[in-house]
């Protein structure tokens, strides 16, 4: 094992050794290398005759470059933008994001939190996540409706075996029944369990109400007192967007980051779908953990190993991305921005729900819960979803997604409010369409 990881293994084990144990195989090996990277660090600092240490160009003492890539950038100087930004992300960034993060979530007041290490999106950050934290043959708890590419990062790619749990009980709420003992017979089976949490959740558009968040973090926390070591991430992708007054407005991160000893949490989140940017590629991962005395050289540890494996797989997200978002975090029209962006979402939830309340709709379809976000699904009582997608795209160039043999996913994020009323008359008419072809 290479030295530098060994050190970092030091600093964690002796500060809480079950972090170790969470380690992957590879996340032991982890490590942020001192080679280059840290030579042109020191160049950068010392240097004032020449620098010749890093592998991008520069000219006249500017960072080389085309006017026709410039032409399109016009406001960002070349060396905010074309140069390398670090593997951690760039720090001003890395600060006002943590700084968000305890503006949005106030539990998080008083507690002690890694810098977020940005990430080239969410996709990538979960994959990251799955490289420093998940061995093959490890459990992933998640519920039956998920995003699917978590298959592909989880299972197909890292071997890691997917366990799942009925999301939604009886009475159309979070299955905490459900969760808890799906929880409690992996543990009979496992001693680390990893437990995914993904609220607004992608597909439904359903985040916990406030009981029932304190009820997951109870249950988590109550495993982890029997010896079982808990690896809680949450998937904050939509944050933010919590249209309703029960659900909780803050991430379960916030309660569950320093709770119990062998509970780790770990939080995904970004500015691809927060602040609209999915293009510009922007997310992080930040780390939650109980730690006695000084928590810092811990999450510095951490920080390190995540970067390093930025480093081993795209080394650094971009730096044009990374500015865009710090500069429209930084100006004064963003609180303004975002509430305005929020309230065009809700507002679409809201004409939703009114337009499903026609009792009409109920012989063809229940809806699932949905209360934030960028979705809602409904489940088809009497036609075949992917019949459906398909008719209703041939026959009235309507496009959805099927899941399953009966879900369709809705994503108000890209319908104005003006046409849900059409809309869903449509798939009622697609459904009677098919109904009337079976007869
Ligand atoms: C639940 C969930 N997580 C992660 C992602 C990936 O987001 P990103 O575009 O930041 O990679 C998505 C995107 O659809 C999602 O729905």
């Amino acid at each position: 094992m290479n030295p530098i990881a060994q050190e970092l293994n030091q600093i964690i084990e002796k500060k809480n050794p079950h972090i170790m144990e969470m380690l992957s195989n590879m996340g032991r090996n982890l490590f942020f290398p001192k080679g280059i990277l840290s030579q042109s660090a020191e160049a950068r600092e010392k240097a004032h005759k020449l620098n010749a240490t890093i592998g991008i160009a520069t000219e006249h003492g500017e960072t080389m470059h085309f006017s026709s890539v410039m032409g399109s950038i016009c406001s960002i100087q070349p060396r905010e933008s074309l140069t390398y930004a670090p593997s951690f992300g760039i720090p001003d960034l890395r600060k006002v994001w943590q700084d968000s993060l305890f503006k949005k979530n106030p539990s998080l007041e008083g507690k002690t939190i890694s810098l977020p290490v940005v990430t080239c999106g969410i996709t990538h950050a979960i994959s990251m996540f799955a490289d420093i934290w998940l061995d093959p043959d490890d459990v992933v708890i998640l519920p039956d409706k998920m995003w699917g590419n978590y298959n592909m990062i989880l299972n197909v790619k890292k071997g890691a075996k997917i366990s799942h749990y009925d999301l939604f009980s009886q009475n159309l709420g979070f299955n905490l029944e459900a969760f808890e003992e799906k929880i409690k017979t992996e543990a009979q089976q496992h001693d680390k369990l990893i437990v995914l949490l993904n609220f607004p959740n992608n597909p439904t558009g359903y985040s916990v109400t406030i009981e029932e968040g304190n009820r997951i973090t109870e249950i988590l926390a109550g495993i982890a007192e029997t010896g079982k070591n808990i690896i809680a991430v949450t998937d904050d992708s939509y944050f933010g967007l919590f249209y309703e007054n029960r659900t909780l407005k803050e991430s379960l991160f916030a309660n569950l980051c320093n709770r119990h000893s062998r509970l780790l949490a770990i939080k995904l989140d970004g500015a691809t779908k927060e602040n609209f940017v999915w293009g510009l590629r922007v997310g992080f991962i930040t780390y939650g953990c109980k730690i006695e005395g000084d928590p810092m050289a811990v999450y510095d540890a951490l920080e390190r190993k995540t970067a390093g494996s930025i480093r081993g797989s795209i080394s650094n997200a971009s730096h044009l991305g990374q500015t865009i978002v710090l500069r429209s975090m930084q100006s004064e029209n963003y609180v303004k921005e975002k509430e305005e962006k929020f309230r065009v979402l809700k507002n679409r939830a809201g004409r939703i729900k009114e337009v499903l309340s026609d009792t009409r709709y109920k012989e063809a379809w229940d809806v699932y819960p949905f209360n934030s976000g960028y979705f809602m699904c409904i489940r088809l009582k009497s036609v075949d979803a992917e019949t459906l997608r398909l008719h209703l795209l041939e026959k009235y160039g309507v496009g959805l997604i099927s899941m399953g043999k009966r879900d369709l996913r809705i994503a108000f994020s890209c319908l104005e409010e003006s046409d849900i009323l059409e809309l869903f008359n449509i798939i009622f008419q697609g459904v009677e369409d098919l109904k009337a072809l079976n007869e």
